[in-house]
Formats: structure tokens, sequence, C-alpha cells
């Protein structure tokens, strides 16, 4: 069907508010509900929403809790998880431990973490995977006073986007089928297929986040022009760099800023994505900038964001085994260590107050894998023997591992006790048993 790029603007993440801000407590009441939306100019299509936003975002400050009350209005369970969040087991959206239809569950988010571009998003067994594709997903931007005191872009100059992929048919429905890579080829950025969006001739920051099931992005500008990278799962890097790509894997964020003054009023920058599946015509496409006018900038990016404080010493080491079918059987489980997922087994025992170093090596040959932890963010020490790069280099929650990779990283188990996932962040991956469970004791 003819259908051009680039004919619908970008709109900003439709801000869920409060519905009380008494006691130093933000409190929410979220609406898990079916919603109608134009995601294809002139097509619609049903998708489900927190709020009938598709996408949503919470603002939230360090020091401040948050409470949500979510209500499920659907006609399934689900499990909201705040990825990266800092949040006591039985507020962590555990996948059997889920909200029925027509049920309410309250959850509690003590904050008491650094700045972090986080989310939330559905986690329920077996049905996490469709729910966040048909648009469980939302925006929880965490600030402090670290990050607020910098002289980045703000305001309307801070802009989210929620990328991810969808199979859509030409009535607008929206086709769910398991682990199909191929079929998700159109592209959406805050909800709408390869929309435009108008900048001012200045610095930009984006808070990218890759909210796809499967679809890894290596996103560029079309005129090959650098950005720089300012910020990564766990919010700041010590050190922003300059770079031609940013490489996204599904559930990771990347904070950019683009600096839209090196071109003319008039010109249009498209965001590209290098990494396959195509149909690249289709998939090597995001979303287009279009420069419409000048303005002054009294924003810039500093030598140095944030400091972040030594790993302590080392108090114990495990490694993890991702793989999956991978002989093209009809049904292909997932495995960690061998095991497909079962929520009545521990599969790590991990004593509190200890700092580990965790091994993780994805051993199929063909597929590439991510890998997540609940509740800590981590740093990255040795990416196949190597140091990790500068994007990499920060706190981290989510991380590709491509066929046959091997990462290591150190996590801090000191706070919270009590069971927490880990898995793969291919949302179809986890659903076919590739996660697993450790309890900090
Ligand atoms: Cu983003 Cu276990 O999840
Ligand atoms: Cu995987």
């Amino acid at each position: 069907s003819p259908f051009s790029f680039f004919t619908q603007p970008m709109p900003m993440p439709q801000v869920i508010a409060p519905s009380s801000t008494t006691g130093g407590i933000d409190t929410y009441n979220v609406s898990i509900k079916k919603a109608i939306k134009e995601i294809v100019p002139g097509v619609l299509t049903e998708v489900f929403s927190f709020n009938n936003a598709f996408p949503g975002l919470i603002r939230a400050t360090t020091g401040r809790p948050v409470v949500i009350n979510q209500y499920n209005k659907l006609d399934m369970p689900v499990a909201i998880h705040l990825h990266g969040g800092h949040v006591a087991p039985e507020h962590d959206g555990d996948p059997m431990d889920t909200i029925a239809p027509a049920g309410v569950r309250q959850y509690h988010y003590p904050n008491d973490q650094p700045h972090a571009p986080l989310w939330f998003h559905d986690h329920a067994h077996h049905m996490e995977s469709e729910h966040v594709y048909r648009g469980l997903s939302a925006f929880y931007l965490l600030t402090d006073p670290t990050e607020q005191a910098l002289p980045l872009p703000s305001g309307v100059y801070d802009v989210p986007i929620m990328l991810r992929e969808a199979d859509i048919d030409p009535s607008g429905k929206l086709v769910y089928t398991m682990d199909d890579f191929m079929g998700r080829d159109t592209i959406l950025a805050n909800g709408k297929a390869w929309p435009y969006f108008q900048v001012a001739a200045r610095k930009y920051r984006f808070r990218l986040l890759n909210s796809t099931n499967l679809r890894f992005f290596t996103l560029k500008t079309s005129d090959g022009s650098p950005v720089i990278q300012i910020g990564s799962d766990g919010g700041l890097l010590e050190k922003p760099f300059t770079t031609d790509t940013v490489a996204l894997s599904p559930g990771e964020r990347a904070d950019v800023v683009i600096d839209f003054s090196r071109y003319r009023v008039g010109t249009g920058i498209v965001l590209e994505n290098t990494e396959g599946p195509g149909p690249a015509e289709r998939t090597g496409k995001v979303l287009r900038f279009d420069v419409v006018k000048t303005t002054d900038d009294p924003s810039s990016v500093p030598a140095t964001l944030r400091t972040l404080p030594p790993l302590p010493a080392v108090t114990g080491r495990r490694t993890v085994v991702m793989s999956m079918d991978e002989d093209s059987r009809p049904n292909p489980q997932g495995y960690m260590d061998g095991k497909v997922y079962d929520h009545r087994r521990i599969d790590n025992t991990v004593p509190w107050g200890g700092s580990e170093i965790w091994t993780v090596t994805n051993a199929n040959l063909g597929i590439p894998h991510n890998f997540h932890i609940h509740l800590v963010q981590f740093r990255i020490l040795t990416r196949n023997g190597n140091p990790p790069g500068p994007a990499e280099a920060g706190l981290k929650d989510t991380i590709r591992v491509m066929p046959g990779e091997t990462v290591t990283f150190q996590a801090n188990f000191d706070s919270f006790r009590g069971k927490y996932l880990y898995h793969c962040h291919m949302l179809d991956h986890a659903a076919m048993g590739m996660m697993a469970q450790m309890e900090i004791v």
C-alpha cells in the first residue's frame, strides 16, 4: 500500500498527572485499558494504555516517593514492573503476582536512587510480551539535584522518545505473533509511525528508550553527523562522548544531545536505523528532524556530568548462560542455565550485603539476546574480555549479549532482600521461558 514517511508530527509522551501530592508522596490513579489511536495516518488501531496514553510519562524526583494505584480494566491479568527501579519485592511486579481483571493494586516506589530514565511495563508471565507489544509501557523519568544542576537542554528541549516496532495490518489491527521478527516492520516513535519532529537550530536532549519486544536498533543521522551521548540506563555518564551511532537493545536507554545549530533552517535530518532484520526501506528509518527556525541556546554539555562511586570489594562470582532452541522446532523454548523459568524455583541465592561479579554468556550462535536484572544498576567490567566502550561505562540495568558474546558486570546487593528476576528482555524470549529468579538473603 502506498505510504509516505514523515507525514505526521511526533507528539510528546502524554504526561500522567498525580491525583494527590499531599504528605510528600505523589499518588497516581492509573487505569490499564484499551484505547483507540492513529498510529498510521488515517488508520485507527486498538491498543492497550495507561490512562489512555500511548505512551505515557510519569515524572518523579529522588527522595519523593510515588504510589501508583493500577486499575486493571482489561480482561487479562497484568503485573506492573518499574524497570531499573529500586523497589521492594512485593512491589516489583513479579510475573506471578498479578492484578486480576477488574482488580486494583497499589505499587510503592521509594525513589531512593539517583536520577535515571526508568520505565514501567507489564510483566505478567506468558503475557508480558503481547501486553507490552499492545502498549503497556510508559516512561518514568526520575530526576535529582545532580541532574537538575546541569546546564543541559531542558523544558521543551528535553524530549523523551519511546521507540518500538509493530505489525499493523491494512485494517489497523495490531498483529501479535510470537517471536515475529520480520512482520514487525513499522517503526513507531512516541506512538506514531515514522513521524517528523520540528526543531529549532539549537541543542536538544533526547531520552531514547527501546521498548520493542525483539528489535535491536543502531541509530545514526542521515547526514552522518555525530551526536553526543550523555546518559544510559542508570542516568548520566561520568563524561559525555561524541559518537556516530547509538545502539539500543530492547529495554535499553540512551540519553543524547543533538546540536541542530549546524543545520540551515529548512533542513531535514532522518534518524536512521542500520540494524536488521529489514526490510531496510521501512526498518531503516525511524523519524525525521525538521529544522524550522533559529533560536538562542543557553544550554551546554559540561565535560563532567556526574561521579560514580568506586566499586566495592568483590564478595562472590557467578555465571549465567542464556540459550534458546535454535533448530527451528515448532515451539522453541528459552533457557537460563539450561532451565525454563519456573517461579517455584530459586536459581541463584545471593547473600545480602555483597558485591558480585556476574558473567553472562549467550550460548546461541545465531540468535542475539540481551540481559536485564531487576533491583540493581550494575557496572560493566568487560565485554568479550575488553573494557566496555563509553556508552556502557555508566550505570546499566540491561545489556545486549550478541551470539557467542560474554559480558561481565559488578552489582551490589545491599538493599532489599527477597526474590527478583533476571531475564532476556527480548520479551518474546522471556515469554518462552528465558527468565530466572534470584533470592537475596
Ligand atoms: Cu523491563 Cu523484568 O523487565
Ligand atoms: Cu533472548
